[in-house]
Protein backbone atom coordinates (compact mmCIF):
# COMPACT_ATOMS: atom_id res chain seq x y z
CA UNK A 1 0.00 0.00 0.00
CA UNK A 2 1.34 3.29 -0.96
CA UNK A 3 1.11 6.22 1.46
CA UNK A 4 -0.67 9.05 0.42
CA UNK A 5 1.99 11.59 1.21
CA UNK A 6 5.43 12.18 0.48
CA UNK A 7 8.27 11.01 3.25
CA UNK A 8 10.83 14.04 3.12
CA UNK A 9 14.22 13.03 4.46
CA UNK A 10 13.61 15.92 7.09
CA UNK A 11 11.13 18.32 8.48
CA UNK A 12 10.98 20.64 11.23
CA UNK A 13 9.13 20.73 14.40
CA UNK A 14 7.25 23.84 14.26
CA UNK A 15 3.79 24.62 16.21
CA UNK A 16 2.28 26.69 18.50
CA UNK A 17 4.89 27.72 20.82
CA UNK A 18 6.93 28.84 18.42
CA UNK A 19 4.42 30.61 16.52
CA UNK A 20 3.32 32.46 20.05
CA UNK A 21 7.05 33.39 20.46
CA UNK A 22 7.17 35.31 17.15
CA UNK A 23 4.15 36.80 17.59
CA UNK A 24 5.03 38.42 20.94
CA UNK A 25 8.37 39.85 19.40
CA UNK A 26 6.73 41.13 16.26
CA UNK A 27 4.12 42.66 18.76
CA UNK A 28 6.66 44.11 20.98
CA UNK A 29 8.87 45.41 17.76
CA UNK A 30 12.04 43.70 18.88
CA UNK A 31 12.82 42.11 15.14
CA UNK A 32 16.13 42.75 14.85
CA UNK A 33 19.29 41.67 16.73
CA UNK A 34 18.44 42.87 20.39
CA UNK A 35 15.78 41.68 22.48
CA UNK A 36 14.99 39.48 25.29
CA UNK A 37 14.71 36.16 23.32
CA UNK A 38 18.07 36.37 22.09
CA UNK A 39 19.66 36.61 26.00
CA UNK A 40 16.67 33.44 27.08
CA UNK A 41 17.85 31.37 24.04
CA UNK A 42 21.91 31.77 25.22
CA UNK A 43 20.87 30.72 28.33
CA UNK A 44 18.96 27.99 28.42
CA UNK A 45 21.41 26.40 25.19
CA UNK A 46 24.13 26.85 27.77
CA UNK A 47 22.57 25.45 30.11
CA UNK A 48 22.00 22.56 28.15
CA UNK A 49 25.23 21.76 26.57
CA UNK A 50 27.00 23.34 30.32
CA UNK A 51 29.64 25.67 28.95
CA UNK A 52 30.59 29.08 30.25
CA UNK A 53 29.67 31.53 26.82
CA UNK A 54 27.16 30.93 24.16
CA UNK A 55 27.27 33.39 21.35
CA UNK A 56 24.15 33.12 18.88
CA UNK A 57 24.78 33.73 15.65
CA UNK A 58 23.39 33.99 12.13
CA UNK A 59 24.29 30.60 10.58
CA UNK A 60 26.45 27.74 11.40
CA UNK A 61 28.61 28.93 8.69
CA UNK A 62 29.16 32.02 10.42
CA UNK A 63 29.55 30.00 13.79
CA UNK A 64 32.60 28.21 11.93
CA UNK A 65 33.95 31.86 10.72
CA UNK A 66 33.84 33.41 14.02
CA UNK A 67 35.59 30.69 15.57
CA UNK A 68 38.21 30.66 13.11
CA UNK A 69 38.76 34.16 14.05
CA UNK A 70 38.78 34.30 17.82
CA UNK A 71 41.51 31.69 17.20
CA UNK A 72 43.60 33.78 15.02
CA UNK A 73 43.54 31.12 12.11
CA UNK A 74 45.33 33.15 8.93
CA UNK A 75 46.71 33.04 5.73
CA UNK A 76 49.98 30.41 6.08
CA UNK A 77 48.25 28.13 8.30
CA UNK A 78 47.04 24.73 7.61
CA UNK A 79 44.00 23.51 8.99
CA UNK A 80 43.11 19.82 8.98
CA UNK A 81 39.10 19.10 7.98
CA UNK A 82 37.35 15.74 7.93
CA UNK A 83 37.13 14.55 3.85
CA UNK A 84 33.34 13.85 4.18
CA UNK A 85 31.31 16.47 5.45
CA UNK A 86 29.29 19.19 4.34
CA UNK A 87 31.97 21.64 3.03
CA UNK A 88 31.18 24.95 4.98
CA UNK A 89 34.12 24.00 7.67
CA UNK A 90 36.62 23.76 4.23
CA UNK A 91 35.10 27.09 2.83
CA UNK A 92 35.62 29.13 6.37
CA UNK A 93 39.14 27.45 6.70
CA UNK A 94 39.67 29.01 2.99
CA UNK A 95 37.59 32.38 3.84
CA UNK A 96 40.44 33.10 6.52
CA UNK A 97 43.04 32.39 4.34
CA UNK A 98 44.10 29.63 5.37
CA UNK A 99 44.61 25.83 3.94
CA UNK A 100 42.36 23.00 4.50
CA UNK A 101 44.04 20.11 4.88
CA UNK A 102 41.78 16.87 4.46
CA UNK A 103 41.87 13.91 6.64
CA UNK A 104 40.26 10.33 5.91
CA UNK A 105 37.69 9.12 8.05
CA UNK A 106 37.36 6.08 10.45
CA UNK A 107 35.12 3.45 8.74
CA UNK A 108 33.43 1.85 11.80
CA UNK A 109 32.00 5.13 12.87
CA UNK A 110 32.63 7.87 9.77
CA UNK A 111 33.94 10.60 11.44
CA UNK A 112 37.65 11.59 11.06
CA UNK A 113 40.20 9.18 12.03
CA UNK A 114 42.71 10.16 14.53
CA UNK A 115 45.94 8.84 13.54
CA UNK A 116 45.48 10.06 9.77
CA UNK A 117 45.13 13.37 11.99
CA UNK A 118 48.76 12.32 13.58
CA UNK A 119 50.04 11.93 9.65
CA UNK A 120 49.07 14.98 7.93
CA UNK A 121 50.22 17.28 10.99
CA UNK A 122 52.66 19.68 9.41
CA UNK A 123 54.60 22.85 11.60
CA UNK A 124 51.67 25.06 9.75
CA UNK A 125 49.05 23.15 11.34
CA UNK A 126 46.77 25.59 13.82
CA UNK A 127 43.65 23.53 14.51
CA UNK A 128 41.48 20.70 13.75
CA UNK A 129 37.91 20.83 12.69
CA UNK A 130 35.93 17.85 14.29
CA UNK A 131 32.50 16.96 12.58
CA UNK A 132 30.24 14.88 14.44
CA UNK A 133 28.81 13.37 11.31
CA UNK A 134 25.46 12.51 10.92
CA UNK A 135 25.35 12.67 14.78
CA UNK A 136 27.52 10.27 15.85
CA UNK A 137 30.18 11.66 18.02
CA UNK A 138 33.95 11.92 16.61
CA UNK A 139 37.03 10.17 18.73
CA UNK A 140 37.18 13.48 21.07
CA UNK A 141 39.63 11.87 24.08
CA UNK A 142 42.14 10.75 21.26
CA UNK A 143 42.01 13.81 18.80
CA UNK A 144 42.20 16.02 22.31
CA UNK A 145 45.41 14.55 23.25
CA UNK A 146 46.75 15.03 19.37
CA UNK A 147 45.64 18.41 19.88
CA UNK A 148 47.65 19.27 23.08
CA UNK A 149 51.16 16.76 21.98
CA UNK A 150 50.90 19.28 19.00
CA UNK A 151 49.97 22.54 20.24
CA UNK A 152 46.80 22.54 18.33
CA UNK A 153 43.35 23.80 19.00
CA UNK A 154 40.42 21.91 18.31
CA UNK A 155 36.96 22.76 16.85
CA UNK A 156 34.27 20.69 17.32
CA UNK A 157 31.51 21.14 13.92
CA UNK A 158 28.34 20.45 16.01
CA UNK A 159 26.29 21.24 13.42
CA UNK A 160 24.55 17.13 12.78
CA UNK A 161 24.53 16.25 16.71
CA UNK A 162 23.09 18.49 19.16
CA UNK A 163 22.99 16.74 22.38
CA UNK A 164 25.53 13.83 21.23
CA UNK A 165 28.10 12.54 23.63
CA UNK A 166 31.56 11.32 23.65
CA UNK A 167 32.01 8.90 26.53
CA UNK A 168 29.02 10.59 28.78
CA UNK A 169 31.09 14.40 27.42
CA UNK A 170 28.54 16.62 25.91
CA UNK A 171 29.69 17.69 22.29
CA UNK A 172 30.00 21.52 22.07
CA UNK A 173 31.79 21.48 24.87
CA UNK A 174 35.05 19.39 24.82
CA UNK A 175 37.03 21.37 21.45
CA UNK A 176 38.45 25.03 22.70
CA UNK A 177 35.44 26.96 20.52
CA UNK A 178 32.46 24.67 19.06
CA UNK A 179 30.11 25.33 16.47
CA UNK A 180 25.98 24.56 15.94
CA UNK A 181 23.94 24.83 13.22
CA UNK A 182 19.95 25.72 13.59
CA UNK A 183 19.15 25.20 9.53
CA UNK A 184 15.75 23.89 9.12
CA UNK A 185 16.80 20.63 8.77
CA UNK A 186 18.80 20.48 11.94
CA UNK A 187 18.03 19.01 15.27
CA UNK A 188 16.59 22.37 16.51
CA UNK A 189 16.12 24.81 14.33
CA UNK A 190 15.87 28.74 14.23
CA UNK A 191 15.29 28.71 10.08
CA UNK A 192 18.68 30.12 9.74
CA UNK A 193 21.24 30.30 12.91
CA UNK A 194 23.87 29.13 14.32
CA UNK A 195 25.52 28.98 17.68
CA UNK A 196 29.33 29.00 19.31
CA UNK A 197 30.07 27.37 22.26
CA UNK A 198 33.49 27.94 24.22
CA UNK A 199 34.44 27.98 27.66
CA UNK A 200 37.27 30.56 27.04
CA UNK A 201 36.52 33.89 28.47
CA UNK A 202 38.74 35.45 25.61
CA UNK A 203 38.10 33.52 22.82
CA UNK A 204 34.13 34.02 23.55
CA UNK A 205 35.28 37.79 23.72
CA UNK A 206 36.53 37.96 20.05
CA UNK A 207 33.84 35.65 18.80
CA UNK A 208 31.40 38.57 20.02
CA UNK A 209 33.61 41.28 18.92
CA UNK A 210 33.56 39.67 14.91
CA UNK A 211 30.52 39.05 14.89
CA UNK A 212 29.16 42.58 15.73
CA UNK A 213 30.84 44.43 13.02
CA UNK A 214 34.37 44.08 15.10
CA UNK A 215 32.97 47.41 16.80
CA UNK A 216 33.70 48.51 20.65
CA UNK A 217 32.22 50.81 22.10
CA UNK A 218 29.91 52.03 18.98
CA UNK A 219 31.37 53.35 15.67
CA UNK A 220 34.69 52.50 16.87
CA UNK A 221 36.33 49.17 15.00
CA UNK A 222 38.74 47.33 16.70
CA UNK A 223 39.00 44.62 14.04
CA UNK A 224 37.50 44.62 10.81
CA UNK A 225 34.33 42.30 11.34
CA UNK A 226 31.11 41.29 10.39
CA UNK A 227 27.34 41.33 10.82
CA UNK A 228 26.90 37.86 12.04
CA UNK A 229 23.87 38.19 14.58
CA UNK A 230 21.33 36.32 15.10
CA UNK A 231 17.65 38.59 15.16
CA UNK A 232 15.59 38.01 17.50
CA UNK A 233 12.52 36.76 15.69
CA UNK A 234 15.09 33.70 15.24
CA UNK A 235 15.73 33.51 18.70
CA UNK A 236 12.25 33.74 19.31
CA UNK A 237 11.46 29.92 17.45
CA UNK A 238 14.97 28.74 18.93
CA UNK A 239 13.70 29.51 22.83
CA UNK A 240 10.66 27.01 21.85
CA UNK A 241 12.92 24.75 19.87
CA UNK A 242 15.67 24.22 22.66
CA UNK A 243 12.53 23.11 25.39
CA UNK A 244 11.91 20.36 23.18
CA UNK A 245 15.48 19.24 22.60
CA UNK A 246 15.49 16.41 24.86
CA UNK A 247 12.35 15.27 23.48
CA UNK A 248 13.49 15.18 19.80
CA UNK A 249 16.70 13.64 20.69
CA UNK A 250 14.40 10.89 22.18
CA UNK A 251 12.40 10.69 18.74
CA UNK A 252 15.62 10.32 16.43
CA UNK A 253 16.77 7.61 19.20
CA UNK A 254 13.60 6.11 18.44
CA UNK A 255 13.46 6.59 14.39
CA UNK A 256 16.88 4.65 14.80
CA UNK A 257 15.66 1.68 16.80
CA UNK A 258 13.07 1.39 14.30
CA UNK A 259 14.77 1.41 11.22
CA UNK A 260 17.16 -1.11 12.34
CA UNK A 261 14.78 -3.96 14.05
CA UNK A 262 13.49 -3.72 10.78
CA UNK A 263 15.93 -3.74 8.37
CA UNK A 264 18.38 -5.54 10.49
CA UNK A 265 18.33 -9.44 9.02
CA UNK A 266 18.78 -7.70 5.22
CA UNK A 267 22.34 -8.70 4.56
CA UNK A 268 24.06 -6.00 2.64
CA UNK A 269 23.10 -3.67 3.94
CA UNK A 270 25.35 -1.55 6.89
CA UNK A 271 23.95 0.46 9.66
CA UNK A 272 24.16 3.87 10.99
CA UNK A 273 26.72 2.87 14.32
CA UNK A 274 26.91 3.71 17.77
CA UNK A 275 30.19 2.73 19.37
CA UNK A 276 30.05 1.58 22.61
CA UNK A 277 31.82 5.11 23.85
CA UNK A 278 29.31 6.60 21.63
CA UNK A 279 25.64 8.39 22.04
CA UNK A 280 24.36 8.83 18.54
CA UNK A 281 21.94 11.47 17.67
CA UNK A 282 21.14 9.97 14.59
CA UNK A 283 20.59 13.31 12.82
CA UNK A 284 19.51 11.58 9.84
CA UNK A 285 19.80 7.99 10.16
CA UNK A 286 21.71 6.45 7.76
CA UNK A 287 22.71 3.18 5.81
CA UNK A 288 25.41 2.16 3.51
CA UNK A 289 24.36 -0.16 0.55
CA UNK A 290 26.98 -2.89 0.59
CA UNK A 291 28.50 -4.09 -3.10
CA UNK A 292 27.00 -8.03 -2.87
CA UNK A 293 23.65 -6.41 -3.07
CA UNK A 294 22.52 -6.98 -6.83
CA UNK A 295 20.87 -3.17 -6.66
CA UNK A 296 23.09 0.16 -6.67
CA UNK A 297 22.78 2.75 -3.98
CA UNK A 298 21.45 5.15 -6.31
CA UNK A 299 18.90 2.64 -8.04
CA UNK A 300 17.78 2.53 -4.56
CA UNK A 301 17.35 6.26 -4.22
CA UNK A 302 15.25 6.28 -7.64
CA UNK A 303 13.32 3.38 -6.87
CA UNK A 304 12.60 4.61 -3.20
CA UNK A 305 11.65 8.57 -4.81
CA UNK A 306 8.82 5.90 -7.05
CA UNK A 307 7.37 5.01 -4.18
CA UNK A 308 6.75 8.38 -2.08
CA UNK A 309 10.03 8.23 -0.13
CA UNK A 310 12.91 10.93 -0.15
CA UNK A 311 16.32 9.95 0.80
CA UNK A 312 19.61 11.53 0.30
CA UNK A 313 23.17 10.12 -0.90
CA UNK A 314 25.86 11.17 1.40
CA UNK A 315 28.54 14.25 1.36
CA UNK A 316 30.79 13.90 -1.43
CA UNK A 317 34.78 13.32 -0.79
CA UNK A 318 35.93 16.92 -0.58
CA UNK A 319 39.11 16.33 -1.89
CA UNK A 320 37.70 15.36 -5.31
CA UNK A 321 35.90 19.07 -5.91
CA UNK A 322 37.05 21.43 -7.92
CA UNK A 323 36.51 24.44 -4.94
CA UNK A 324 39.25 22.38 -3.14
CA UNK A 325 41.51 21.18 -5.75
CA UNK A 326 44.53 23.19 -5.10
CA UNK A 327 44.65 22.05 -1.39
CA UNK A 328 45.22 18.33 -2.66
CA UNK A 329 48.20 16.58 -2.93
CA UNK A 330 47.91 14.14 -6.09
CA UNK A 331 47.72 10.60 -5.06
CA UNK A 332 46.50 10.90 -1.66
CA UNK A 333 44.07 7.80 0.03
CA UNK A 334 40.81 8.76 1.01
CA UNK A 335 39.58 5.15 0.44
CA UNK A 336 36.62 5.63 3.78
CA UNK A 337 35.60 8.88 2.25
CA UNK A 338 35.45 7.61 -1.34
CA UNK A 339 33.44 3.97 -0.26
CA UNK A 340 31.08 5.93 2.35
CA UNK A 341 30.33 8.52 -0.35
CA UNK A 342 29.35 5.85 -3.22
CA UNK A 343 27.34 3.55 -0.90
CA UNK A 344 25.72 5.71 1.98
CA UNK A 345 21.95 6.89 2.17
CA UNK A 346 19.97 8.95 4.57
CA UNK A 347 16.68 7.45 5.24
CA UNK A 348 13.55 9.68 6.37
CA UNK A 349 14.34 10.68 9.45
CA UNK A 350 12.09 13.84 10.20
CA UNK A 351 10.87 14.59 13.91
CA UNK A 352 7.05 14.36 13.26
CA UNK A 353 7.94 11.01 10.72
CA UNK A 354 5.35 8.36 12.15
CA UNK A 355 5.24 4.64 12.80
CA UNK A 356 3.26 3.81 9.77
CA UNK A 357 5.97 6.27 7.71
CA UNK A 358 8.88 4.06 9.32
CA UNK A 359 6.97 0.69 8.68
CA UNK A 360 6.71 2.15 5.08
CA UNK A 361 9.99 3.31 4.19
CA UNK A 362 11.50 -0.26 5.39
CA UNK A 363 9.08 -2.59 4.02
CA UNK A 364 9.37 -0.72 0.15
CA UNK A 365 12.89 -0.54 1.00
CA UNK A 366 13.25 -4.22 1.44
CA UNK A 367 10.61 -4.77 -1.22
CA UNK A 368 13.25 -2.90 -3.92
CA UNK A 369 15.82 -5.09 -2.79
CA UNK A 370 14.26 -8.53 -3.01
CA UNK A 371 13.18 -7.49 -6.57
CA UNK A 372 16.90 -7.25 -7.62
C1 LIG B 1 28.78 19.73 9.44
C2 LIG B 1 28.14 21.03 9.06
N1 LIG B 1 28.80 22.18 9.28
C3 LIG B 1 28.27 23.37 8.96
C4 LIG B 1 27.03 23.47 8.38
C5 LIG B 1 26.54 24.81 7.98
O1 LIG B 1 25.49 25.28 8.77
P1 LIG B 1 24.54 26.42 8.20
O2 LIG B 1 23.71 25.82 7.12
O3 LIG B 1 23.70 26.81 9.41
O4 LIG B 1 25.38 27.54 7.72
C6 LIG B 1 26.29 22.29 8.13
C7 LIG B 1 24.98 22.24 7.54
O5 LIG B 1 24.25 23.03 7.16
C8 LIG B 1 26.87 21.04 8.47
O6 LIG B 1 26.22 19.89 8.24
Amino acid sequence: MKLKRRIPVANPEIGQEELANVIKAVKEGWISSRGEFISEFEKLFASFIGVRHVIACSSGTAALHLALLALGVKHGDEVIVPDITFAAPANMVIAVGAKPVFVDVNKEYWCIEPSEIRRKITPRTKAIIVVHLYGHPAKMDEIMEIAEDNDLYVIEDCAEAHGAKFRGKIVGSIGHVDCFSFYANKIITTGEGGMVTTNDDEIADKVRLYRDHGMRPRYWHIVPGFNYRMTNLQAAIGVAQVKKLPKLIEKKRWIAEMYRELLEDISGLIHHPEMEWAHCVYWLYSILIEKDLKITRDELMRELEKEGIETRYFFKPLHLMPAYKEHVVAKENFSVSTYLAERGLNLPSGPRITEEEITYVASTLRKIIKRH
